[in-house]
C-alpha cells in the first residue's frame, strides 16, 4: 500500500512539473486532488487494510503525499503566474524613449491675444474694461437700442432665439445677442456718468460661414457718457487708438452711415501706411433715445459709442486669407502667431 501511495505521487508531481500552463496546472488540481484522484482512491481503500497500525501508517503516508503535491501546486502556479505577468509586461511595453518630439510650449489663439491687447490700449487710453451677458434680452438687444418691435434695421441682425425666459425675460424674447452694444445699456443703467468703457465679448449671428463671416465671432463696444462730448472727441478717440493699436504709420477717418442706436452715425475705416482702407466697424453719437431708455437726460448728458469686429480685425492685421482659417484649429496654422 505505501508503495502505490508513493507511486501515485511521483506520477502526480511528475504531472505538475510538466504542466505548461496557468490553465493546466489548476485542472490538474482539479484531478490529483479530488475524490476522482489516484491519492483519494487509495485513501477510501485504508479501511480494507488488516491492522490498525498498517491503517495509521498508511493513511499518514495519503495525507503527506496529498500534501506534497498540493505544495508543488502552489509551487508551480506561482512560478507559471509570474511567467504570464512577464510575458504580458514584455507585450504592452512602451518605449518612453520613443516619442515625436520635444513638447513645445503653446500660446494664446489669435482672437485672445487680439482681444487682450486691445483692452490694454484702451485701459491705456482711460477706458475701463465692461461685460454683458451673451444670452441677452430683447429688450436689451434691440429696443433700448432705439429699435422697437418691426424696426426694419432688426432685420440687419440675423437673431438666433433663445427658449429660454430667466431673470424676468419674457418667454420667446430671449436672443443670442446680435452685438455688444446691449453692454452699453447695462452700463448706463448700472452706473452714473461719466462713463468711459470698452466691452469686448462673444456675439452671436445666423450667419452662413464664409471667408469674412462666422456665426460666432467677437465684438469689442466702446462708450463715453459724459458732459460736453461731440464728434470731434469721437474721431481723435478712433485715431489715438489706431496709432496705438497699429502703429504711428496708420491713420483713421469716419465715413456717414447709419445705425438706429447713433445720430449722427458713420462706419470707421484704417489707413495702412501704403495708403490703402480698411473698413473696420461702426460709430456715432449716443442716440437721445437710448440716453432717455437708460434714464439719462440727453439735455445735461451727451456720448460716443462705436464698435468693430475683433476677428475681423485680427484677419486683416496678419493678412489671413480667410476668417475659418482662425477656427479650424489646424496647428500649422495656429502656430504662426
Ligand atoms: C454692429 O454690430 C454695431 N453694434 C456696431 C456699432 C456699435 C455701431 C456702436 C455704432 C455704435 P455691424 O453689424 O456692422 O454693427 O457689425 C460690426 C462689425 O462686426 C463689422 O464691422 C464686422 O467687423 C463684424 N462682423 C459682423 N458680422 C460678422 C460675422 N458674421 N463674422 C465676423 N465678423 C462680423
Amino acid at each position: 500500500m505505501i508503495d502505490d501511495i508513493r507511486a501515485a505521487r511521483d506520477a502526480a508531481l511528475a504531472r505538475v512539473e510538466a504542466a505548461e500552463s496557468l490553465e493546466s496546472v489548476t485542472a490538474l488540481g482539479t484531478t490529483l486532488l479530488g475524490k476522482k484522484g489516484a491519492l483519494a482512491q487509495l485513501k477510501a481503500q485504508l479501511g480494507g487494510l488488516a491492522t490498525v497500525g498498517e491503517k495509521k501508517a498508511a493513511g499518514q503516508a495519503v495525507n503527506e503525499a496529498l500534501q506534497s503535491v498540493a505544495a508543488e501546486l502552489a509551487v508551480r502556479t506561482d512560478e507559471l503566474g509570474v511567467a504570464a505577468t512577464d510575458a504580458q509586461v514584455q507585450s504592452e511595453r512602451i518605449d518612453l524613449t520613443e516619442h515625436a518630439g520635444w513638447p513645445t510650449r503653446g500660446h494664446a489663439h489669435l482672437v485672445t491675444q487680439a482681444w487682450e491687447r486691445l483692452e490694454d490700449v484702451f485701459v491705456g487710453l482711460g477706458f475701463r474694461v465692461a461685460e454683458g451677458p451673451e444670452v441677452e434680452t430683447d429688450w436689451h438687444n434691440f429696443e433700448a437700442l432705439n429699435m422697437g418691435e418691426g424696426h426694419p434695421a432688426r432685420g440687419e441682425f440675423d437673431t438666433m432665439f433663445v427658449d429660454h425666459a430667466g431673470d424676468g425675460a419674457e418667454p420667446g424674447r430671449t436672443v443670442l445677442r446680435t452685438h455688444t452694444s446691449p453692454v452699453q445699456i447695462r452700463t448706463m443703467l448700472d452706473q452714473e456718468p461719466p462713463i468711459y468703457i470698452v466691452a469686448p465679448g462673444r456675439v452671436f449671428r445666423r450667419d452662413t460661414p464664409d471667408a469674412t463671416h462666422m456665426p460666432v465671432f467677437h465684438q469689442i463696444e466702446g462708450l463715453v457718457i459724459d458732459r460736453d462730448i461731440t464728434m470731434a472727441d469721437l474721431a481723435g478717440t478712433i485715431e489715438a487708438f489706431t496709432k496705438a493699436f497699429f502703429g504711428p504709420g496708420w491713420s483713421s477717418r469716419l465715413r456717414p452711415s447709419y445705425f438706429p442706436f447713433t445720430e449722427p452715425s458713420a462706419e470707421f475705416d484704417i489707413q495702412r501706411p501704403d495708403g490703402s482702407w480698411l473698413e473696420l466697424g461702426g460709430c456715432g453719437m449716443v442716440h437721445p433715445n437710448v440716453l432717455t431708455a437708460c434714464d439719462l437726460d440727453p439735455d445735461e448728458w451727451s456720448g460716443f459709442a462705436f464698435g468693430f469686429g475683433i476677428d475681423r480685425m485680427a484677419v486683416m492685421r496678419h493678412a489671413v486669407g480667410d476668417i475659418r482659417d482662425m477656427f479650424t484649429n489646424d496647428i500649422r496654422f495656429l502656430s504662426q502667431f
